[in-house]
Order: C-alpha cells, then structure tokens, then sequence
C-alpha cells in the first residue's frame, strides 16, 4: 500500500522534486497549492489540493488521510518584507498545528542553513532567517515526528549528482557552500524512511569530492 506524503510548496523548485522523488520511490504525493500555484507538467496527475494556509478547516481537509508532511513552503522573494513571517514562520506553524489535530505524526521541514542567524545578509529579505528558525522551532516543539532539513544554497543543476556525496551535520555546524534541490529532495524521502533523523535538525551542503553515503550513515557519526 503505497504512503500518502503531502507536500506544500509543491510548485517551487524544491518542492516539485521532493513529489517526483517520492513517486519514484513508490508514494503518493498529494500537492498542496496556493489557488494561484502553477504544477509542473509531470506532476499533473498527482492529488492537488488548493488553500491558503492561514485557513485552518481548508488545511485540515487537504491533509486528512495523509501518512505524513514534507513543508517545502518558502517566501518567494518580494518587495512585500512581511513574506518571511507569513510564510516560514506563520505558515509553518499553521500546518504543523494541522498536524497536530489530525494526528499525522511525522513531519520534515525544509528551512535554510543560518535559521536563527540575526547578523546575514539575507536577512535584507524580512529578516527570513530569523523567521525561519520561529518555524522551525513550532516543529522542534509539537511533540510529533519532526525533522528539520537545513540546506545550503540551492541550484539546479541535475548533472553529476549519482557521484555527488553529501556533507550532514547537526545545527549551527554549516554556514555556506550549495546543494542541488535534486539531492535535497532525495535527502527528503530517505529521511522519511530513516528512523534515527527524528528530532534532529541536519544541514545539508554537497560535493564531487565526497563519497555519497546513506543518511542513516551519516547520522550515526553526527553530533547533535
Ligand atoms: N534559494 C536558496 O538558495 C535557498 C537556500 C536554503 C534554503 N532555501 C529554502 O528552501 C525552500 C525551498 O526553496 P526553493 O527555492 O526551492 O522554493 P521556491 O521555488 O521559491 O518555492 C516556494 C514554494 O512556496 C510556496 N509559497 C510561497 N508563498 C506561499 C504562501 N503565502 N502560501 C503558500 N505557499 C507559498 C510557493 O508557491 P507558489 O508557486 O504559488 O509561489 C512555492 O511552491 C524555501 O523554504 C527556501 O527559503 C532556499
């Protein structure tokens, strides 16, 4: 029987290949949207459900009869400074308590190396680090299955990435150096099926030069 795993966001870049990744690994990913959100072409015949998060009975309806949640929600950049704490604090803790609710246990996020960091650069964008910890931290407090994905700088490259390793650590070990989505969106749904990444935040950046290694590997020998 194959697991329901929502994943919001799902139109971003990220967010699209963690549902591509997690058909591929045989799940069912049901796509929650924003009513405006545009779906890429492959992912059409996946569920779409379409809400605003701040609507707490429209998003108990999306994720009603989910297994699990991976939020790949994130503030796309914007002149409006208020999009960070609508969307990766707000917005988090709104699905999280949904959640929460309805009993669905087990929860990834994808935040961003440097959450919780007040002196960055980024931090232009409505002080989005520090947002994002406050997101982060309505997960790490709920109780539930939570994991939290920090990756470094994203791109898009899709090349190379067989051979790719990735560099874990724990919180506050990372602070630069970049990640194809691709191999954050593995990252995902391996950690999914890895028991030993509940109740840890794991900060994700990779390299040619590393050998790749399974996460539950990885977190064998990380601290934190
Ligand atoms: N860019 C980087 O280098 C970087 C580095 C580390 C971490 N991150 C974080 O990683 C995550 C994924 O990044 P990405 O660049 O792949 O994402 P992205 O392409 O910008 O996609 C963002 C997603 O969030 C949704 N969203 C935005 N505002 C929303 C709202 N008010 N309500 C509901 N959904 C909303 C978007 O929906 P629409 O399609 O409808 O806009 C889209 O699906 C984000 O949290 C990002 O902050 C990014």
């Amino acid at each position: 029987m194959p697991r329901t795993i929502a994943v919001s966001g799902a139109s971003g870049k990220t967010g699209y290949r963690i549902a591509e990744e997690l058909l591929r690994a045989g799940d069912q990913p049901r796509l929650l949207l924003r009513p405006s959100s545009v779906v890429p072409e492959a992912l059409q015949s996946c569920e779409q459900r379409r809400l605003n998060l701040a609507d707490a009975d429209a998003l108990d309806g999306a994720l009603a009869g989910c297994d699990a949640l991976v939020i790949a929600t994130g503030a796309r950049p914007s002149v409006d400074l208020t999009g960070p704490m609508r969307v990766d604090a707000w917005g988090v803790r709104h699905q999280v308590e949904s959640c929460q609710r309805l009993g669905i246990r087990r929860v990834l996020l994808v935040s961003s190396l440097c959450a919780g960091r007040w002196r960055h650069p980024l931090n232009l964008f409505g002080l989005i680090l520090v947002w994002k910890r406050v997101g982060e931290q309505a997960l790490e407090r709920s109780g539930l299955d939570w994991t939290v994905i920090r990756p470094g700088g994203l791109s898009e490259r899709e090349e190379g990435l067989e051979q790719e390793g990735i560099r874990y650590s724990g919180a506050d070990q990372q602070e630069s150096n970049a990640i194809p989505r691709r191999l954050v969106a593995r990252c995902c749904v391996e950690a999914l099926s890895t028991p030993a990444s509940i109740g840890r935040i794991i900060e994700v950046t990779s390299s040619a030069e590393l050998e790749p290694i399974s996460l539950e590997a990885a977190l064998a020998s990380v601290q934190g």
